[in-house]
């Protein structure tokens, strides 16, 4: 018993750490753009993220099936990309779309590390989505709606790239600075004409899925 309350105490540690550094980045950040630095990309991928948000038990809440086709939105250095990659399946495809270039190098080295070439990383931005027409079975975004300057536009776009009846995932954490509470989430995605289908809570936040109408 006690081993487990002494890790469980370092990790709790650990967190508030990583929250109050978090808290101080959120000043130095609204001096220029809303998205997450590329320089604080090891706030994505470190152990406390690990233990609170674990990828599997994570993505097992995005709808991901074999052999369909998945944006993500905003994949950042792509924490999720590979796990989700690697459920598509070779028939898969995940396209991976965020707006900062050294973000998408990033995810690329992993990708090629991980062995996985299913993936398409594009330098994009979520309020112009670089896809097609009812091209995506299902989209996925982790702590990126409260970075998007016009989240209605962005909402417009998503519903725009899935099929009828695809799935919208959105998933929001602490201690993310621009954490979104579930009921601005659900009101901004009916206002854009998808149905809530469920509303998973976690610990530290929430998985919320959406039908296309
Ligand atoms: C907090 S990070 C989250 C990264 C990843 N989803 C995760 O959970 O580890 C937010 C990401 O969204 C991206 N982003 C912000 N605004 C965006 C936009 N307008 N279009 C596309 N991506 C955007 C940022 O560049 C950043 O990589």
């Amino acid at each position: 018993m006690r081993p487990l309350f002494l890790l469980l105490r370092v990790v709790v540690v650990a967190w508030a750490m990583v929250s109050a550094l978090w808290l101080y980045s959120l000043t130095q950040r609204y001096k220029s753009s809303r998205a997450c630095p590329y320089s604080w990309r090891w706030m994505l991928d470190n152990l406390p993220r690990r233990v609170v948000q674990p990828v599997r038990s994570t993505v097992d809440s995005f709808h991901i099936d074999k052999g369909h086709t998945v944006l993500e939105l905003g994949p950042g250095p792509g924490y999720f990309s590979v796990e989700v990659a690697r459920r598509l399946g070779p028939e898969g495809r995940l396209v991976c779309v965020d707006i900062q270039p050294e973000m998408i190098g990033a995810l690329r080295h992993r990708l090629l590390q991980a062995g996985v070439t299913n993936v398409l990383p594009l330098a994009g931005d979520a309020l112009g989505l670089p896809l097609g027409d009812r091209s995506v079975d299902c989209a996925f975004l982790v702590t990126v709606l409260g970075e998007l300057p016009d989240r209605p536009k962005a909402l417009a776009e998503l519903r725009r790239v899935l099929k009828p009846g695809g799935i919208l995932s959105i998933s929001e954490i602490l201690p993310d600075p621009d954490y979104q509470f579930p009921d601005v989430v659900r009101d901004l995605c009916r206002a854009s004409g998808f149905r809530l289908l469920e509303h998973r809570r976690r610990l530290f936040g929430f998985t919320m899925n959406f039908a296309a109408s």
